[in-house]
């Protein structure tokens, strides 16, 4: 038996399967333009193949993302919430990892702990997604990235700004820059600063990866400005909006960046903390391509596990 093909994080990806990912998901999203959102003319490539989607937190763009792109390449999704499992009731995660891989052909996990998900990885015989971890969240860069290019080109060499909390969206952000060639720069306090883990892999690499202090330098210049909610999944709230507020990202900030600069934002958001309103419905923001792409790139990452790329 050959070993399944796991999408846990970019960095464990080679740059030319994500470069591969990206150009198929953009080439099959302009093919789908204009037709109703579940037509299944694409050859029905997952025809007979299920996917298992377990949640441990809410979730709403990639429960429907999954969903819906499972469907349109011609396979069928379970949409499983882990506390009406026995996962809930203390089975291991290596004996679902088992039992589920007699019966699917794909597994995305959401979960509060990144170690959830090599457990599962190590003990499936059939790949395994990560669909958010307390530790990262590659799918979403994934449809960042895609998002960044059809409105800017190529995003190696380019300079992107993330202003707020060090969560798990910097991690992915931080191998995103690795792998794709851009220089990312990380204001945020040093209270809430990036995983050292995902710091200490740019550091090995050699990618440009910068943290700073200063929203306002970090900003100057750059492509685009991003941020995330200030409190994850499973974060307590404690003094995080005190000391997240300087580094809001509002139509002022947005000034400095380059004049054509995007605003990008995984979502969900709350309004006018992490940034404001009048950003997020700005001419530069591009929130709900972002959103949209979610399906587009994970549809491109399932294929790829299941060896149809
Ligand atoms: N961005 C994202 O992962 O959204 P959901 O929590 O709604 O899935
Ligand atoms: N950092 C956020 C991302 C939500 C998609 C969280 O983990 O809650």
């Amino acid at each position: 038996m050959t070993n399944p093909i796991h999408f846990l994080d970019l960095h464990e990806v080679s740059k030319e399967d994500l470069r591969t990912m990206i150009d198929d998901a953009l080439a099959v999203k302009k093919a789908r333009a204009g037709k109703p959102k579940g037509t299944r003319d694409e050859g029905r490539p997952l025809d007979g193949h299920t996917l298992a989607c377990i949640f441990e937190f809410p979730s709403t763009r990639t429960r429907v993302s999954f969903d819906m792109g499972m469907r349109q390449l011609g396979g069928d999704t379970l949409v499983l919430n882990s506390d009406d499992m026995q996962l809930g009731r203390g089975e291991t995660i290596a004996d679902t990892a088992k039992v589920l891989s007699r019966m699917v052909d794909v597994i995305m996990l959401r979960t509060d702990n990144h170690q959830k998900l090599k457990d599962l990885a190590e003990n499936a015989s059939i790949p395994v997604i990560n669909g958010l971890s307390n530790f990262s969240h590659p799918c979403q860069l994934m449809a960042d990235v895609l998002t960044f290019e059809e409105h800017k080109g190529n995003i190696k060499d380019r300079v992107v700004t993330w202003s707020g909390d060090g969560n798990n969206m910097v991690t992915s952000w931080i191998h995103a820059a690795g792998q794709f060639g851009f220089e990312l720069r990380i204001a945020c306090p040093e209270e809430l600063s990036p995983n050292p883990v995902a710091l200490d892999w740019a550091k090995e690499v050699g990618a440009a990866v910068h943290v700073t202090r200063d929203p306002e330098e970090a900003a100057k210049g750059s492509d685009c400005l991003v941020t995330d909610t200030w409190v994850s999944m499973g974060d307590d709230v404690g003094a995080r909006h005190n000391l997240l507020k300087p580094y809001q990202i509002d139509e002022k900030l947005m000034e400095k960046a380059a004049s054509d600069a995007i605003f990008m934002h995984c979502l969900p958001a709350h309004r006018d903390e992490e940034a404001t309103t009048a950003v997020m419905d700005g001419s530069q923001s591009v929130i709900f391509d972002e959103a949209e792409n979610r399906l587009h790139a994970q549809k491109a990452v399932l294929r790829w596990c299941l060896g149809k790329i």
